[in-house]
């Protein structure tokens, strides 16, 4: 299992246990993370799953493939530079300590 914590839109933090190969989302959504939603069931197409990437380790997460980005850049509330979509996320062991902020606008 893999530690990672999600800030809420109220600042609360909640910290998650993930499987490693799994996309980030699930443990997120099936923790109860406000705002982490995944409408379209992990095929980058909703938004609804769109994180802020605060803390990361060196190298912990892959740039996003072209997909992801049109999703992000067409649907998601409010783009940044550090914008991901946690269902396009496979955890992996680098991204232990890793902190999300859940993106408002939902
Ligand atoms: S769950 Fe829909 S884009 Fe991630």
């Amino acid at each position: 299992m893999v530690q990672v914590t999600f800030i809420e839109a109220d600042g609360t933090r909640r910290a998650i246990a993930a499987v490693v190969g799994e996309p980030l989302m699930y443990p997120a959504r099936n923790a109860g993370v406000r705002g982490i939603i995944a409408e379209c069931g992990g095929s980058a197409m909703c938004a609804t799953c769109h994180c802020y990437v605060i803390a990361a380790p060196e190298g912990a997460l892959a740039a996003p493939k072209q997909d992801e980005a049109d999703t992000v850049e067409f649907n998601a509330h409010e783009p940044r530079e550090n914008s991901r979509l946690t269902c396009q996320i496979v955890v992996t062991p680098a991204l232990e300590g890793a902190v999300f902020q859940v993106a408002t606008g939902r």
